[in-house]
């Protein structure tokens, strides 16, 4: 994923080619991916599990070998991982190994690739591994390399082709819609094909995620069973099919999603697939997750290391309605909250056809004069003065028909001829597979930035999804290019700009929770997972996100109450806590607030930024899961396990309490800690008194466990605990 360019390339002889059979075991610190090439020549999987201490002992006997990347047209009757017609019009493909090469790019990541060629046609094939040894994360990607005189098409282009053998498997996937995402659900897969997918194009991740949990042999498990947690890192259309045979045998197929994009490929021109990231684990999905987020801090998000600023947005405080008056008030209030950013949302924007509303002015990125007369550069001044830091929204891939830039480009548009423009929130999509295009989307960022130095912070924003598919920039025989080009340019804009702002903070936002993949993730430092702010919602949505995403990059806000979107009324305290539990901010005026409220949040605030490094950076506990309980639980512990975060939230009111035992983890057992209930409303009694100010070991805290009682509606109690001598 990441270049890098201190690569120190030597071979590892860590693969032996004796007599028959070559292996060539692709490992991480605690698990293994053994492939083999057999006696036809032919790469196979022949294990994925536990390190194996001695790959040697594999050759004793033959195991059970499953075809390592499967294609079609030849004895392979289920789904394949690559289909091509030959330049001739042959529809099949055989692939035989050629040879393989191992490369240590740093201490932690080993690079290896294998080499396959097709036996007839010169269709080159390579596969490729980054294994990050610490974090037991395999990264996979092909690269197909037409060398034919005449075009090849392609049809499936996986990039991962893993298989199984289990009693039983179950999937879990992440699904919903706009304010109801990433909710989580877990089914039995039996003989025949289950498809996890998206046809969006743009705006991919609104209805399901590019991530899924395979259990084997039982349903999956916190901290117990074996799991294979897979991802793909791509904003575009992605597809996961799994295939249960005759046999029942199970054959999990990864990558760009094939539907409507199929993909000519020239002489000379090479298809490189979107990665995908795997991971096993013999510990449940709690492992799963750390490994994941251990990763994703390191190579999978911006800045994953680095500490994050506590903004408040004026999208749900004002809108589209504001002026200059208005923004500087909430900036000055802001200021004394203790926030350290303020993010100027949608509607500055826009003159002969201004953004007030939804309905204009999307493509127009001059500042509108008449809501602020002296320009962005007043409002970063505003708030460097007052030492926070200033951010701006953006949404640069989309248009509204009503604008100056489709007046002058309607062609610069996804679209059908001879159809209807249908349009989504009054906009549609700019063609990214038009390299003007592309220019012209970089630029709108890059204008922003340069016109108004001192901008901290963007949200980079992707309100719709595609619908007519087409382009008036493709040939007519490439016009199914456009899904994967869209996602593969949308991929080298965002390079383009974080390499040029490096130190600017990019939020990936879609309309809620549409843009959240590894793809776009490591050109960003913050995603937004939904437009739901209301309390009870966000703990679902949190819940699931952070399953693959990590709570470092989980920008979450305090909303006003009764809740925009779903109309509860809830607590503050409750509204605070759940967005404590990732990375804070606040979507509300604070001169709006009664003075108790305003006092509340000003703690709150402070009280925050004494943990959230911590919570930010901290390994991730699920203790009690939000579905089929009543309370849900889970904490943060610190890398040295000298403090942790236990959070607790009360998400339906129990007539007759029955309080569940909470047992921590991730505590060294051998140390003290102190318990200290944080963030409580000052006049509340507190329903943890009789643990307040006590010491107790990680050990019995891991064992015995605490309990104690909550029963009332919208309870929510943060229990922060400290290494003691
Ligand atoms: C999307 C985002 C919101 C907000 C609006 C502005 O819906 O998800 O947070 O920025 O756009 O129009």
């Amino acid at each position: 994923m990441k270049i890098y360019r201190t690569i120190i390339s030597f071979l590892l002889v860590a693969a032996y080619s004796v007599q028959a059979a070559t292996y060539i075991p692709v490992t991480t610190n605690n698990t293994c991916l053994l492939l083999k090439v057999n006696d036809k020549n032919r790469l196979e999987q022949t294990y994925f599990g536990p390190k194996i201490r001695n790959v040697e002992e594999m050759r004793i006997v033959d195991q059970q070998n499953f075809a390592a990347y499967t294609t079609f047209g030849t004895n392979h009757v289920f789904e394949a991982a690559l289909r091509a017609i030959q330049a001739d019009g042959n529809t099949s493909t055989e692939l035989g190994y050629m040879n393989f090469s191992v490369q240590k790019k740093n201490d932690n990541i080993i690079y290896t690739t294998i080499s396959l060629k097709d036996e007839y046609y010169d269709l080159f094939v390579d596969i490729h591994y980054n294994a990050y040894q610490q974090e037991d994360i395999i990264e996979q990607w092909v690269e197909i390399k037409n060398k034919q005189k005449k075009s090849v098409k392609l049809t499936n282009f996986a990039s991962s082709d893993l298989s199984f053998n289990a009693s039983k498997y179950y999937v879990s996937h992440f699904h919903g819609d706009w304010s109801n995402e990433m909710n989580i659900s877990e089914q039995q897969l039996t003989e025949g094909i289950k498809i996890i997918d998206s046809k969006l194009g743009v705006r991919t991740t609104q209805f399901t995620h590019p991530a899924f949990i395979l259990s084997l042999n039982q349903q999956a498990a916190e901290n117990s069973g074996e799991i294979i947690g897979g991802t793909l890192a791509w904003p575009g259309n992605f597809q996961f099919s799994f295939e249960v045979d005759n046999m029942d045998k199970l054959r999990v197929l990864s990558g760009a999603n094939p539907y409507a994009s199929e993909y000519t490929l020239e002489k000379n021109e090479i298809f490189k697939t979107p990665s995908f990231l795997f991971t096993y684990s013999n510990e449940g999905t709690g492992k799963m997750t750390r490994n994941f987020h251990w990763w994703a801090r390191k190579y999978g998000i911006k800045n994953g290391d680095k500490e994050r600023a506590v903004l408040l947005n004026n999208w749900e405080a004002t809108y589209f309605d504001f002026d200059e008056a208005k923004l500087t008030k909430i900036i000055d209030d802001a200021a004394k909250m203790g926030f350290e950013l303020f993010l100027l949302d949608d509607g500055w924007f826009g003159n002969k056809y201004p953004r007030n509303n939804d309905n204009a002015g999307l493509g127009d990125w001059e500042t509108n004069r008449k809501k602020l007369p002296n320009g962005i550069p007043y409002l970063i001044n505003e708030c460097h003065k007052r030492n926070i830091k200033f951010g701006i929204w953006l949404e640069p891939e989309m248009v509204n028909p009503k604008s100056e830039l489709y007046e002058q480009h309607p062609d610069w548009v996804i679209a059908q001829p001879f159809r209807e423009r249908v349009e989504q929130r009054n906009q549609l999509i700019l063609d990214l597979s038009n390299p003007k295009v592309q220019e012209f989307v970089f630029n709108v960022i890059d204008k922003v930035l340069r016109e108004n130095p001192g901008i901290d912070y963007v949200k980079w924003d992707a309100n719709r999804y595609v619908y007519n598919s087409g382009s008036s920039y493709l040939p007519a025989d490439k016009q199914t290019h456009l899904f994967f080009d869209y996602a593969k340019n949308l991929m080298l804009i965002m390079e383009k700009v974080r390499r040029k702002y490096p130190d600017v903070t990019f939020m990936a936002c879609s309309g809620g929770g549409g843009r959240i993949d590894y793809g776009s993730m490591q050109y960003f430092d913050e995603y937004w997972i939904s437009d739901n702010n209301d309390p009870i919602q966000r703990i679902f949505t949190q819940w699931g996100a952070q399953y693959f995403f990590p709570t470092i990059g989980l920008a979450s806000h305090v909303s006003v109450s009764p809740n925009h979107i779903s109309g509860r009324t809830s607590p503050l305290k409750y509204r605070f806590d759940i967005a404590m539990a990732a990375k804070l901010g606040m979507d509300l005026q604070p001169s709006q607030m009664t003075e108790k409220e305003y006092k509340f949040s000003q703690n709150a605030i402070k009280t925050y930024k004494e943990i959230r490094n911590t919570v930010l950076l901290g390994d991730l506990y699920r203790i009690l899961s939000p579905y089929g309980h009543n309370r849900t639980v889970y904490m943060y512990v610190n890398e040295n396990k000298s403090e942790a975060i236990v959070f607790n939230f009360l998400i339906r009111k129990e007539v007759y309490p029955k309080p569940p035992t909470i047992m921590l983890q991730g505590l060294d057992a051998n140390k003290q800690y102190m318990l200290k209930e944080i963030n409580k409303n000052p006049d509340d009694w507190s329903r943890f008194s009789k643990y307040e100010g006590k010491k107790f070991s990680g050990e019995y805290l891991m064992t015995v466990g605490l309990h104690f009682a909550m029963y009332d509606e919208y309870e929510s109690l943060v229990i922060q605990l400290n290494e003691v001598e």
